[in-house]
């Protein structure tokens, strides 16, 4: 079995508000996707890894990283399943259908090979797949114009992170089938769409998405944490 790996990189970083796409502001000396890309990088499992960016990107030519021939681009889309799925058919001359694919979020770059191998290993036998996700802690409740409607059984919750892990033919099936649909708003969701029952795995939460200011010192955080603990 081959693994590929899909980086969706083509996002601008409205919530980040800053004066870049938040994949290519310093963390820890080097841009978000740069840090992103070398984790994938480091669990040594990928044939190849495709990232999605904005076609005419100007940061993208200035990573370190961008020889690297383990590494190819792809033009990112409108919507983020639109750059996952033009990812996905970057590398259709070379995955089989049945080959494993990995998407994975640039703006997280505190994933850890221990995470990867975790999904992988843990859904090997898996006919479809399935995601990181990790268990709600706080109380949940539905909310009707500011009234709670409910308490929601917690141990029923779970919170989607990436990597997620298809079926190279399944994933770009059900991506291609769902096209447009604003209700899609990462993989699990299109297999789910056709019919599929995706499976979780949990993960980490040191694996944050970088999503408003604050998670930038937050994730420098993480990443100092690991170097204690993981390298
Ligand atoms: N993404 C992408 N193509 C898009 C939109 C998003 O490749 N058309 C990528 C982002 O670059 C990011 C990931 O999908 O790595 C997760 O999306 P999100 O956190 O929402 O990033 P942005 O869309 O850039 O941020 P915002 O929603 O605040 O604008
Ligand atoms: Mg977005």
């Amino acid at each position: 079995t081959h693994y590929w790996a899909v980086v969706p990189a083509a996002g601008v970083g409205k919530r980040m508000q800053a004066d870049r796409p938040k994949q290519y502001l310093l963390l820890a000396g080097k841009p978000v996707l740069e840090q992103t890309l070398i984790r994938l990088l480091s669990a040594n499992i990928f044939s190849q890894i495709a990232v999605a960016i904005t076609p005419g990107d100007p940061y993208w030519p200035e990573l370190a990283i961008v020889n690297d021939t383990r590494i190819i681009t792809a033009p990112g889309g409108t919507e983020r399943a639109d750059s996952v799925l033009s990812g996905l058919n970057a590398l259709a001359d070379k995955a089989s259908d049945q080959d494993w694919v990995f998407v994975h979020d640039a703006a997280r770059p505190c994933l850890t090979a221990m995470d990867i191998y975790l999904l992988r290993d843990e859904l090997a036998n898996e006919p479809v797949g399935g995601i990181l996700a990790l268990p709600s802690h706080d109380t949940l409740k539905q909310v009707d114009a500011r009234s709670i409607m409910q308490t929601i059984d917690r141990n029923t919750i779970w919170r989607a992170l990436t990597p997620q892990m298809f079926r190279y033919g399944l994933l770009k099936q059900a991506l291609t089938e769902t096209a447009g649909n604003p209700a899609i708003t990462d993989e699990a969701s299109a297999l789910e769409l056709l019919g599929y029952t995706p499976k979780i795995v949990a993960g980490r939460p040191d694996n944050i998405k970088i999503t408003r200011p604050e998670d930038l010192a937050l994730a420098a955080f993480f990443l100092e944490q690991q170097a204690l603990w993981l390298e």
